[in-house]
């Protein structure tokens, strides 16, 4: 039987060892936030997320007004702890008699796989309360997991208040637990502070639920990358390598030639086909769709909302930007294309430019060009502003107008021959 799932997601910590005026979960990798990441690894698991917000509460509500439709923000002023956090949730989970799934907004890793195999475990031991953990070389300032001689969990302590024999435990909590809520509710109301910290820890539930003779599991996860947090500038730098490399080796996979990955640099959001061959020193970042049998870079940009079809060439030093790219349409060298819907077959020669930006009125504007357009070298295109389909468009112009089909644009300035003039001088 598959019970209501609901998410709490703690986001109201405020990342001290981050030294940012940005909030931590708010932090991006590959332009996608840290909470982000989280939000996404149970959208399709569970029917509702409820994102715990404190320090900087007004941009994370806002963030996540925006970008998640389906979650809903709940205050925990002061922040007291983890544990703390979780019981701001209790109103909105009054009636509720599914599973809570409790995630750290801090652990971008995660991926849906892992959390549907560790529900999977928690409701096939008939578990009341799982813990998903982790087994470490080096369990550093994680939480240990504590467990009884016969191998059952008996407690979370966390490294601030471990005896050196605690700490020696390479078994650590990952920071994502499942909840059969009723049994596990009244947790939240009889949480005391009594430890290192002066905080309520969330993972006093797990002694609490022992003590109520609750059936209360560790599952240990399978990958371990997976559970990297983010606390400290080192951390997301590491994080975005891990996500990186995991996504590289699922596009090799998949039939997309990488040629080096060490420089290179792909968002998890990215789909790419088969036989493209993405060059060194290209980073991508966002959300985008790649098609089949393109060349990407050396050194390309991808923004982020860039969709470009099968046979395209997006070479050395060229940016892209939210734009839309047809089948057989080449980029080669040395431009800027943001805001922007190319047809097929198109050439761009380099140092083309869609100037997209006007700086009095902040506004961004559009520029579309027709299948078989040529855009010769050096050309700025001042958007708003089309092109018709066939139509060329002369090195060195500044196009301002719209163009309609198979016309020649130029707008060059005379040249000027002036025969002798070097030795007349
Ligand atoms: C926590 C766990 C630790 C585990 C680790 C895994 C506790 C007590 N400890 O430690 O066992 O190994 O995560 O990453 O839970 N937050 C709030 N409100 C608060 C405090 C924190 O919403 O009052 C949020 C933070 O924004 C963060 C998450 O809870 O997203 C975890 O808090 P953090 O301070 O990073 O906990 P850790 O020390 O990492
Ligand atoms: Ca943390």
């Amino acid at each position: 039987m598959n019970k209501d799932i609901k998410a709490v997601i703690l986001a109201a910590g405020k990342g001290t060892r981050m030294k940012s005026n940005t909030i931590k979960v708010l932090h991006q990798i590959f332009g996608k936030t840290v909470l982000g990441y989280v939000l996404d690894s149970v959208k399709s698991i569970a029917t509702q997320s409820i994102v715990i917000v404190g320090h900087h509460a007004e941009e994370v509500t806002e963030f996540v007004e925006k970008n998640y439709s389906a979650a809903k923000t709940v205050l925990q002023s002061p922040q007291l702890g983890t544990g703390h956090a979780v019981s701001m949730a209790c109103p909105s989970l009054e009636n509720f008699d599914g599973q809570v799934i409790i995630l750290n907004g801090d652990i971008p890793l995660i991926t849906e796989d892992t959390i549907n195999k560790f529900i999977e475990y928690h409701n096939s031991n008939k578990s009341d309360l799982t813990v998903m953990s982790a087994v470490l070389d080096a369990p550093a300032s994680y939480g240990r997991i504590i467990r009884e001689n016969d191998n059952s969990l008996k407690a979370i302590v966390e490294a601030k208040d471990a005896t050196p024999e605690q700490s020696a435990v390479r078994e650590v909590n990952v920071g994502v637990y499942c909840l059969n809520w009723a049994k596990i509710k009244g947790a939240f109301c009889q949480l005391t502070s009594n430890n290192a910290q002066g905080e309520y820890y969330l993972t006093d539930i797990v002694s609490w639920a022992k003590n109520q003779n609750l059936n209360v599991n560790a599952y240990i996860m399978e990958n371990s990358e997976e559970m990297n947090g983010i606390n400290s500038r080192q951390d997301l730098a590491f994080a975005t390598k891990l996500m990186n490399e995991r996504k590289l080796n699922a596009l090799m996979t998949e039939g997309v030639t990488i040629v080096d990955p060490a420089s290179t640099w792909i968002s998890e959001d990215t789909e790419i086909g088969a036989d493209t061959i993405i060059y060194p020193s290209t980073y991508i970042e966002g959300k985008n769709k790649i098609g089949k049998n393109c060349k990407i870079g050396p050194c390309a940009h991808l923004r982020g909302d860039v969709e470009i079809d099968d046979n395209c060439k997006i070479g050395n030093f060229v940016e892209v930007k939210k734009a839309k790219i047809g089948h057989n349409t080449n980029a080669g060298h040395l431009s800027y294309i943001g805001d922007s819907e190319f047809g097929s077959h198109i050439n761009i020669g380099a140092g083309t430019i869609t100037a997209n930006y006007d700086p009095i009125s902040k506004k961004k504007s559009k520029t579309v060009l027709k299948d078989n357009v040529k855009i010769g070298s050096n050309t700025v295109l001042v958007a708003p502003v089309e092109i018709g389909e066939g139509t060329n468009v002369g090195a060195g112009s500044v196009i301002t107008k719209n163009i309609g089909e198979w016309a020649l644009a130029i707008t060059r300035a005379p040249l000027r021959i002036i025969e002798g003039w070097v030795k007349n001088k």
